[in-house]
């Protein structure tokens, strides 16, 4: 299944960081955010991948990503020309689509936890319409938040509400079949002038066609739209990798361990790499038993 990578926007809540880079460029502990959006996506066992963002910024992702081939993978790149709402993704997307099913995620959401493979492929399997999933956070007013009837179906998803009717936000993952693009462009924006994901969400939830999957406590999804979440992401990534001495996000291993490269293409990444700190690691994955 193909992936969509959003990662355009203004960044203007993490200015002035963001005056020349990219959001989605700038570092989470020690890789570039984009990173562990795109290893979610690798994860779920998507190999062919459109990295959306501005004018501006689409070079340095191509700089840093470029054909994507050293991970396997097949990446292309389209320009989002003002940040009209994320649902514009899936008409940017259209013809990367062609037609079949598909992930979107934000490049600034990162996810972590055990099984999260497993979660993506069981939601593969399931899906029929659209999936959204659910985390539950203590500032849902933030979010789109999603509330649930009494069988644990999705009830209802509100954008941003002063009240929220749950405390499950709706992370920036989200897969659909093929009508997505459509029903994208017969959005109306929104009052503040998007198309807005929740509104294609809620087209999918109006006929009955919306899945819902709770991430559990055991999973970490984090913000990086604030100074402070920004930060605290990094900070976790680090205290993680620390203790553990396995990282989070190493595109290469995933590329390895999924099988989208040889053992002998992830030796020839490791030599590529072993002068920088990255180097050791990749060794020590090549050499385990
Ligand atoms: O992170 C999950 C949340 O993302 C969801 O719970 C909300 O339902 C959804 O609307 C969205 O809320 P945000 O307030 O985080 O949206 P924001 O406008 O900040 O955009 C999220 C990312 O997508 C951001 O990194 C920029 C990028 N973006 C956004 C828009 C509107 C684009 O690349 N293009 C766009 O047109």
């Amino acid at each position: 299944m193909k992936g969509i990578i959003l990662a355009g926007g203004s960044g203007t809540r993490l200015a002035p960081l963001t005056a020349v880079v990219s959001k989605q460029l700038l570092p989470v502990y020690n890789k570039p955010m984009v990173h562990f959006p795109l290893a979610t996506l690798m994860l779920a066992g998507t190999r062919e991948i459109l990295i959306i963002s501005t004018p501006r910024d689409i070079g340095g992702f191509k700089i840093l990503l470029g054909d994507g081939r050293r991970l396997g993978l097949k990446i292309s790149y389209a320009v989002q020309s003002s940040p009209r709402g994320i649902a514009e993704a899936l008409i940017i997307g259209e013809k990367f689509i062609g037609g079949g099913n598909c992930w979107l995620i934000l490049g600034d959401n990162i996810f972590f936890g055990h099984g999260l493979s497993q979660e993506l492929e069981a939601a593969k399997l399931e899906n029929a319409g659209a999936t959204v999933f659910g985390y539950s956070v203590s500032d849902p007013q933030r979010y789109g938040v999603l509330a649930f009837d009494d069988k644990g179906a999705p009830k209802s998803i509100e954008e941003k509400p002063a009240k929220p009717l749950s405390n499950y936000a709706v992370t920036g993952l989200y897969l659909y079949d093929s009508r997505a693009s459509e029903f994208a462009r017969k959005l109306k924006p929104s009052a503040r002038g998007e198309l807005e994901i929740t509104s294609l969400n809620n087209t999918y939830l109006s006929k009955g066609e919306l899945k819902a999957r709770k991430l559990g406590r055991g999973y970490a999804w984090l913000d990086t739209g604030t100074y402070d979440s920004l930060l605290e992401a990094a900070n976790f990534i680090q205290a993680i990798e620390k203790r553990q001495g396995l990282q989070v996000a190493c595109v290469e291993e995933i590329a390895y361990r999924m099988g989208f490269i040889s053992r002998r293409q992830f030796a020839g990444l490791s030599r590529e790499m072993a002068a920088t700190p990255q180097g050791p690691y990749l060794k020590s994955v090549l050499e385990e038993q």
